[in-house]
Parts: structure tokens; C-alpha cells; sequence
């Protein structure tokens, strides 16, 4: 995989590496069959209350993997803002860690008369977090010196049709701050395609 890692830098927000779900279909197709496990469904829509849908196979988010190699390597406070008429779900899975790395979140910031609740863990190989994308405001820690921090993400919807207009604007989002237009706007990326790790576009190169 770390040769289909794309790199991306959005200053004061994030630095990374990310594979998406297409170059995933190519070279780990095992990660697919754990995302549409109808065991692991059938537990997440158990906590979630309410059931759950696989993302639309244009969404490079549906499974993707986050790797953190550089020094400071983190994500900054964000929602994981579903675009998608319902709701969106999403699940962290640790592979790697040898990092102090920390997912600090805030329980209850957009509910109203309910006080915040702060928290902050860190995920294990085989550690699984799932949260309302909507409900948690969540970060990453940055990486330190030496350090490696590789995590899966599965990212599950309760409405597959997006909102109206925001199809383009997740796009390129995805694309700007995440796999790169490479692996968002092709429908599949074919693996003699993929590129090596290394600047995609100006806007992401580091
Ligand atoms: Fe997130």
C-alpha cells in the first residue's frame, strides 16, 4: 500500500497520508469484504440504532487508510461532515501504532443545554472507535519524531444520496485534502496507474 500513499498538507489543519477505497480494491480486497461484513454491520447498526448503508462506490471515504510517517502528522478539531442526505457514520480501526498519537474528542458540542464531556484515547491494533460523524468534534495528535501511525477508516451512511449540489464540493475536498484528484475523480484507479508517493497536483505536494 505505501506505494499508493497520496500524501496532503492543508496548513494549520492537516498532514498525512491517505489511500482511498479504489487503490484499496486493488491491492487489499480483504479490507472491502470487512467493510460489507454483514457480522460487523449487524454490531454497528446494534449501537447506532438505525440501519446502516455501505457509501455509494464513487466515495473514496467508504474504506480508506490514514498514514501518519512524518514528524507532525495530525488532523486539527473537525466533524466528519456528512454530505449525504442522513447521516453518516464513521469507524476508526488502529493497524499500526507506535505513536503517542491521541483521538481527543468532545462529546455533546452541538447539543443544546447538555454540557461538553472532553475525552481523549488512544487506538490500539485492532482498537475499533464508531461515532456519529456529525455529533463528535474530534482530532488527531500530532506524530513525534520516530514514530508510525497507520489507521483504517470505514465510513457507513443512513441515506446514500448526497445533498443537492454537494456531490463537486465533497469531490473536491476529497481530492484537495485527502487521496488526490488521481484517485477521487477516477472511477477506479488501475494499479499500473497509481502513481508512486510524491506530489499529485501543486496544491497538495508538500
Ligand atoms: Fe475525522
Amino acid at each position: 500500500m505505501q506505494s499508493a500513499v497520496n500524501r496532503n498538507y492543508l496548513p494549520g489543519h492537516k498532514q498525512g497520508g491517505s489511500v482511498g477505497r479504489h487503490v484499496i480494491d486493488e491491492r487489499a480486497p480483504f479490507i472491502a469484504e470487512l467493510y460489507r461484513s454483514r457480522a460487523l454491520i449487524d454490531m454497528l447498526e446494534g449501537i447506532a440504532g438505525e440501519r446502516l448503508l455501505p457509501s455509494p462506490p464513487d466515495d473514496p471515504h467508504a474504506y480508506a487508510l490514514y498514514f501518519y510517517t512524518r514528524p507532525g502528522d495530525h488532523i486539527g478539531w473537525h466533524y466528519d461532515t456528512s454530505y449525504y442526505a442522513g447521516r453518516r457514520y464513521t469507524v476508526l480501526i488502529g493497524v499500526i501504532d507506535r505513536s503517542s498519537c491521541r483521538l481527543d474528542y468532545e462529546l455533546h458540542t452541538r447539543a443544546q443545554g447538555v454540557a461538553v464531556v472532553p475525552g481523549s484515547i488512544q487506538i490500539p491494533p485492532g482498537g475499533l472507535v464508531f461515532f456519529d460523524g456529525d455529533a463528535l468534534r474530534h482530532r488527531i495528535t500530532p506524530l513525534r519524531e520516530g514514530e508510525t501511525r497507520v489507521s483504517l477508516t470505514f465510513e457507513y451512511v443512513t441515506d446514500q444520496h448526497m445533498r443537492r449540489g454537494w456531490r463537486l464540493i465533497s469531490k473536491l475536498k476529497d481530492a484537495l485534502g485527502y487521496f488526490g484528484f488521481r484517485q477521487v475523480f477516477a472511477r477506479r484507479a488501475r494499479l499500473g496507474r497509481v502513481r508512486p508517493p510524491g506530489p499529485v497536483s501543486g496544491t497538495e505536494s508538500q
